[in-house]
């Protein structure tokens, strides 16, 4: 079984309230209340236990007791190791009106208490000896160094394992001479270049560059248009199976997931690539992230056009 480590370095209590409607400056009674431990590490982990895998999710959690974050992850049963770090984990609050309509508030994450960036190191390094492959994903809260991710990454290397680094900003910017799997979506790619790429062989041509920088390979996610992965030997872009109308939070972690499990083994890219692009569409038609429609994966995987960029 394929031993997936997660580490979600600015993780989150997801809150969702219900309300008839929203209504500023008002008072509004809510009516469910649901709570969800999030971060997009720990989406990969529950796409990687959904794709017959063995995650483990490291993140910073709270110094104290209780944490609501940790109970979260109980709910979920997913295996995890907290490194404590904050007064309290932060919070997302979701408020659905009786129509959909969705108004997200997100708080900043809290700072990291000092020493959390070495403690996570030792946590990573010590998991990472029970452990196939490393993705680290998402932003990082105040008090925690922009090379982090790159620094696991390279731990992980040190231990003779691939790993993914889903970051964006100077994170990601720092990503590449650690020879990980860099995963930007065209937002990200675009602000770490500098320019938005308007062509499929624009996209191609900043994957190569970032190759040469050191990253071990790129796979840029398009949205609805699938997504494009370079390696040293080639690269291919892979159609999404289907346009899916329903909610994309969370389909760029889906897409990791499903790389992790390739990234194990000797990778066969445009059967890894295609498998990534079924499994975040079977994403999107989860109303849930961290969930996917494994039968929609399965009858997609075989019907995606993957066309071999020259
Ligand atoms: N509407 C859609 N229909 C089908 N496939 C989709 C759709 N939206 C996204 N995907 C698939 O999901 C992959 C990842 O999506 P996207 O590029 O939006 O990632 P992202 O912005 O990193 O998402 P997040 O960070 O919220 O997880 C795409 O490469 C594509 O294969
Ligand atoms: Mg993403």
């Amino acid at each position: 079984m394929t031993r997936v480590l997660t580490v979600t370095l600015n993780p989150a209590l997801d809150l969702t309230y219900d309300v008839p409607a929203l209504l500023v400056g008002r008072s509004v009674r809510v009516g469910a209340v649901r709570s969800r431990a999030g971060g997009k590490g720990v989406n990969v982990a529950s796409v990687v236990r959904a794709l017959g895998g063995e995650p483990v999710v490291v993140a910073p959690g709270a110094l104290t007791a209780p944490d609501p974050f940790r109970d979260g992850l109980d709910r979920l049963g997913l295996p995890y190791r907290l490194v404590p770090a904050f007064e309290s984990v932060r919070q997302t609050v979701a408020v659905v009106g009786a129509d959909g309509a969705t108004t997200m508030l997100l708080e900043p994450g809290r700072p990291a208490a000092e020493g959390t960036a070495e403690a996570i190191e030792t946590a990573v390094a010590d998991e990472l000896t029970r452990a196939d492959v490393l993705v680290v994903s998402g932003s990082l809260p105040p008090g925690l160094p922009h090379s982090l991710p790159a620094r696991l990454a390279t731990l992980a290397a040190a231990h003779g394992l691939p790993s993914i680094v889903d970051v964006s900003g100077p994170a990601l910017h720092a990503a590449p001479e650690s020879g990980a799997v860099l995963t930007p979506n065209a937002d990200e790619l675009s602000e770490l270049v500098g320019s938005r790429p308007e062509t499929i062989s624009a996209v191609a041509a900043h994957g190569r560059r970032l190759i040469e920088a050191g990253a071990g390979a790129v796979v840029v996610t398009l949205g609805e248009k699938g997504a494009v992965a370079v390696t040293p030997t080639g690269a291919w872009l892979a159609h999404a199976a289907r346009v899916v109308d329903g909610n994309p939070t969370g389909a760029g972690d889906a897409a990791a997931a499903a790389l992790a499990m390739h990234l194990a083994d000797k990778v066969d890219w445009p059967a890894a690539l295609a498998d990534a692009v079924a499994t975040s569409a079977a994403c999107v038609l989860r109303p849930v992230a961290g969930e996917i429609d494994l039968q929609a994966r399965a009858r997609w995987r075989d019907t995606i056009t993957v066309e071999e960029l020259t």
